[in-house]
């Protein structure tokens, strides 16, 4: 919490970068920024802190802009480093919710393709659809969706903004909400047809974009091995969608209750379960990490190897052994390496390695030895360019190929929305 405060005051030494092509700063709830009306939202109060309150609801503050009336959102696994502190430059009060969907209720004056009345998802980050970036389709690299400076000394280059999600990713309210105003309507809105329902298409702003381009993006290997860590929505969407890509086997590393919640679902889905193999990585925990044990668990598994290829789908958050809590708990590293370097010296020479799950900042013990020397291919997926995919994965949905439903674990309304932080 003290880095989060901490890059707060950083960003505002610096300044804000002026080039941004949407208006940031909305996030607060003072009158600038809504209308008379309230409107019930769930709020970041602080660490393991989320609260329902009442606030006003949003209005239309730039000509681009639209007005959402949310049907249903959900939470992810990034809510939850919002809620675990694990984020930089949280605000008390910031309204949380980057997945959600719902129906138009206002349209500023610029909009073009976006009618009142239709149903919509947005894309849980933001695109100006004009930049360098955009134009090519990353637009998870979007240079002028977020006005925030520290980001781009973090990591060299800007990013694109997103909805709710720190402020060092953008200065929006979120969708855990009744409404929602949406910047770029335009780019960040994609329309429903009346033949999927919400609760099919709202997975089409991050969980399934995300899934799809950890196994597309890390180049799952047809007929051969993946080892995906961690049973979480995302895990488990990754898992299916290498097995769509042809893998002959799956692992899944996690533990209970994930395995069990998986498996129900895996059988209803996959006629293939044969393929699946459960690896509870909280029995191998031992020591100063859990490297050896998860490796050679690995190995075994993958006629003494390893896989092919594997995906961190789990967080940086998560640190297993004492040598990694103590480092973040005095800050010698921001993230814990210790899932990086078991995929790393788990897999086979020349194999893949991809990173989707979240990582803020600097991780220490990761192997560069083996890295080098097994010639593998470490590759970080990136924040999600979901405006790539989103249109093939609704085709896929609308034809009954691929069954979001499946990676669902509660149903609750609004009000209880805030029980859901704390049931993972
Ligand atoms: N790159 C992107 O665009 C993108 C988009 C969405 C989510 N994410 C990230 O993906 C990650 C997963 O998201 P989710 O919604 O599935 O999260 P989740 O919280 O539902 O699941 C995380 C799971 O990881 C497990 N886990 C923890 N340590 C592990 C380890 N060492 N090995 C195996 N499993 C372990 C936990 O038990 C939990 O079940 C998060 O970090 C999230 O922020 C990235
Ligand atoms: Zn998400
Ligand atoms: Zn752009």
């Amino acid at each position: 919490m003290a880095a989060s405060r901490l890059a707060n005051v950083l960003e505002k030494a610096i300044g804000h970068d002026t080039g941004a092509a949407a208006r940031q700063d909305a996030s607060s709830h003072s009158d600038r920024v809504g209308n008379r009306e309230t409107m019930k939202v769930l709020c970041w109060m602080g660490k393991n802190d989320v609260q329902i309150r009442n606030v006003q609801r949003p209005r239309i503050l730039e000509p681009t802009d639209v007005i959402i009336k949310v049907t249903g959102s959900s939470v992810c696994g990034s809510d939850l480093h919002l809620l675990h502190g694990a984020m930089l430059q949280m605000q008390e009060g910031d309204i949380l919710g980057h997945e959600f969907i719902g129906i138009a209720d206002e349209i500023g004056p610029e909009v073009k393709k976006i009618k009142p009345g239709k149903r919509y998802v947005a894309s849980f980050q933001s695109a100006c659809g004009e930049c360098y970036y955009c134009k090519r389709k990353p637009s998870t690299a979007c240079e002028k969706t977020t006005s925030d400076q520290t980001r781009k000394i973090l990591c060299g280059n800007q990013a694109s903004g997103f909805t709710e999600n720190s402020h060092l990713t953008g200065r929006s309210r979120g969708g855990q909400a009744e409404y929602v105003r949406i910047s770029l309507g335009d780019v960040k809105l994609l329309e429903i047809p009346d033949s999927v329902p919400d609760e099919k298409a709202l997975y089409l702003n991050d969980v399934l974009p995300t899934a799809y381009n950890a196994a597309r993006d890390t180049g799952v290997f047809p007929d051969g091995q993946t080892a995906v860590f961690s049973c979480g929505a995302v895990g488990h969407m990754a898992a299916t969608f290498s097995l769509k890509a042809g893998a002959s086997l799956v692992i899944l590393l996690d533990a209970e209750p994930r395995f069990s919640f998986v498996k129900s679902r895996w059988s209803a889905q996959h006629a293939r379960k044969l393929k699946l193999k459960l690896v509870d990585f909280k029995l191998l925990s031992f020591g100063i990490t859990t490297r050896a044990a998860a490796i050679s668990e690995l190995k075994e598994l993958c006629g003494g190897r390893g896989p092919d290829c594997a995906i961190e789908c789990a967080a940086s958050e998560y640190s297993k052994g004492w040598l990694h809590r103590l480092q973040l708990v005095i800050g010698l590293e921001s993230d814990t390496g210790e899932t990086i370097y078991v995929l790393v010296e788990s897999v086979r020479c020349f194999g893949r390695c991809g990173i989707t799950a979240v990582y803020v900042g600097y991780a220490n013990q990761v192997n560069l030895d083996a890295l080098m020397e097994k010639g593998m291919h470490l590759i970080g997926n990136g924040q999600t360019s979901v405006h790539k995919y989103w249109r093939d994965l609704l085709d896929m949905i609308e034809k009954g190929d691929l069954g979001p439903l499946q990676m669902v674990s509660h149903r609750v309304t609004l009000e209880d929305l805030d029980s859901v932080y704390h049931a993972f």
